[in-house]
């Protein structure tokens, strides 16, 4: 079973001025799959506070997959694909073109979100966007690939000959 924790960035989630729908969805949508999810929190925007939770949880509690929403845009307060650059020692660019890809289908405004993915050590890193409508739409393509994903990561399966 893989281990798993999902954060939301957001200053106003963390001071209770938003309630926070995409964070318990992701965790849902992970727990359903099998995943133990750890940890299902909300921090604020601060890049430093992302870059130490990201490092806490890779580092300290080695998860494989950590799943972060929000934080993507262009606000001068979304700090969240700058922090996990920080922290990711391989960049795994597939994943943020698959979605956007994906999600231009659904809305145009999909190439607005600058989230990355990337792997540091044993750890999977994954930027979606904050609104539940993209989570959704985002974990739908996530679906198909993170199994396989992770269980290369963790040398449990390192067969790709399956095509789809
Ligand atoms: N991706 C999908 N699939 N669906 C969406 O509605 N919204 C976009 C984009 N990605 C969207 C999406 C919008 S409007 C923005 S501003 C960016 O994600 C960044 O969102 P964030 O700042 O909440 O991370």
């Amino acid at each position: 079973m893989f281990k798993a924790a999902v954060i939301t960035c957001s200053d106003k989630g963390a001071t209770g001025l938003r309630h926070d729908t995409s964070g318990p969805y992701i965790k849902e949508f992970l727990a359903d799959l099998g995943f133990d999810v750890i940890a299902q929190l909300i921090i604020s925007d601060d890049l430093k506070t992302i870059k130490e939770t990201l490092l806490y949880y890779a580092d300290s509690l080695h998860v494989d997959l950590i799943i972060t929403t929000g934080g993507t845009g262009f606000s001068p307060r979304d700090n969240t694909p700058e922090a996990t650059k920080n922290v990711i020692l391989r960049e795994v660019p597939g994943i943020g073109e698959m979605l956007r890809y994906e999600s231009y289908k659904v809305t145009k405004k999909a190439y607005l979100s600058r989230g990355v993915s990337g792997i540091r050590n044993r750890t999977l890193i994954i930027n979606l966007p904050g609104s539940l409508k993209a989570v959704k739409e985002n974990l739908a393509c996530l679906d198909n690939v993170l199994d396989h994903g992770l269980k290369v990561l963790k040398h449990l399966d390192t067969d790709c000959g399956e095509s789809n």
